[in-house]
């Protein structure tokens, strides 16, 4: 049977997610995207908690040989724990962690779980996840759906017990997220019940104060409610190295107070970035399903249209303070960009909506660019490229 799956004249993943994602990708309008999103993820979560069958294990091994990228001019220890490559899969998609086992298998060095808060929580109102196909981007108002910081609890106890884990050397993050019912004045209680519950779990925790689909929430990132917040979050006992997540909608000013209160309170680092209120570019562009200009629908902007601003975040906090450690994520979709991402300051970056786009293959693609870099620089490890400003050699 493993030979049947290893063999890849028979089952390329990459191949076979071309054939069926692709064409319902290129359009806005069919399949639903959030459906979509969550039929791949319910399949993805039976794997994970089966990973001992045969028949997935040998999925498994077929998917692991044909996306995973080893090598030890990638490998970083940063903040302590040890990345096997730099790419990782950004929040959002595995909110619950219900495919924890899995990520390694798809070539990721990191997962981020989440965002989780307190209570389980339904969200906004469907439909709120909006395909842009042209512009390879998405419109998402999710609202922090998700089931909990005790349902993911359950859920990461459940993988654990299954006999043969694969996720020994993937480091996972936890995103942590305030409550819709909780108000901004006992939002400290909320991440401290989650975290507490959920960090032996993690290796990382990421407070997120920046999604624009939580009323009120961006407040938190005003300087004064979060470094309190941040104070009282680092006395949690055996509290991992903490990031902030920031908007990319923030002034420079008020970029600058955050580097500030991160470098005061000892913050470990700051992922820059999240979704964008701004509409890049793309105000007049009529969403296929309502039938509404972009200008006028609510939600956050992610993909290609997001890189460029995103990138100038990164690169001004990274030119700011070189000790803050930088987490890229938005717009990232190539090997370029993401060269371009850790050269402007990201020791480690993310990706979402390019990775829907373009499929699990876009995992070893970055990396064997990454690879190609280093060596057309005549560099040993990733980490000397980190804030190097190096170009992109073709
Ligand atoms: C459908 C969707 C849901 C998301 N949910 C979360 C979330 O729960 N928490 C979070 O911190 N970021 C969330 N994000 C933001 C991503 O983690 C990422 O910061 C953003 O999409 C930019 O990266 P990208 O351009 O590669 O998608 C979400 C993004 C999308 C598209």
């Amino acid at each position: 049977m493993k030979k049947y799956f290893m063999n890849n004249n028979f089952f390329s993943f990459s191949k076979t997610y071309d054939s069926l994602f692709r064409p319902i990708l290129k359009n806005d309008n069919g399949i639903d995207a959030e459906a979509l999103t969550n039929l791949s993820l319910s399949l993805l979560a039976f794997c994970s908690s089966r990973r001992d069958w045969s028949i997935i294990s040998a999925v498994l091994d077929a998917i692991k040989n044909d996306l995973i990228i080893c090598n030890k001019k990638l490998h970083q220890q940063i903040c302590g724990i040890n990345f096997t490559n730099p790419l990782g899969l950004a929040a959002g998609f595995d909110k619950n962690g219900v495919a924890t086992n899995i990520w390694q298998d798809f070539g990721f060095g990191f997962s981020e779980i989440g965002t989780i808060t307190k209570f389980p929580q339904p969200g906004n109102p469907k439909p709120r996840l909006f395909r842009l196909a042209n512009e390879q981007a998405a419109l998402n108002r999710m609202g922090f759906n998700n089931d909990g910081a005790d349902a993911l609890l359950r859920n990461f106890e459940r993988q654990k017990k299954c006999k043969s884990q694969s996720r020994h050397n993937l480091c996972i993050g936890i995103n942590f997220g305030k409550s819709k019912i909780t108000p901004l004045e006992e939002a400290k209680e909320d991440y401290f019940y989650s975290m507490k519950l959920l960090i032996p779990h993690c290796q990382y925790a990421v407070i997120n104060v920046s999604s624009p689909n939580t009323e009120g929430l961006r407040k938190l990132q005003n300087p004064d409610r979060l470094r309190e917040l941040l104070r009282e979050i680092k006395t949690i006992n055996n509290c991992p190295p903490l990031f902030v997540k920031i908007a990319p909608d923030l002034s420079f000013k008020e970029i600058d107070d955050i580097c500030q209160l991160i470098k005061d309170e000892k913050i470990d680092g700051i992922i820059a970035t999240n979704t964008s209120l701004d509409r890049l570019g793309l105000g007049e562009r009529v969403l296929a399903k309502s039938g509404l200009k972009l200008s006028e629908e609510k939600g956050g902007l992610s993909g290609q249209p997001l890189q460029t601003k995103a990138n100038q975040i990164l690169k001004y906090i990274h030119n700011q303070d070189k000790d803050i450690v930088l987490i890229g994520v938005g717009g990232i979709d190539s090997p370029k960009a993401a060269w371009q991402r850790i050269c402007s300051g990201a020791s480690l970056i993310q990706i979402y909506t390019g990775w829907i786009y373009q499929g699990p293959k876009l995992v070893p693609e970055i990396l064997r660019g990454l690879l190609n870099q280093l060596n057309a620089h005549g560099i040993s490890n990733i980490n000397e490229a980190v804030g190097s400003g190096l170009d992109w050699r073709e």
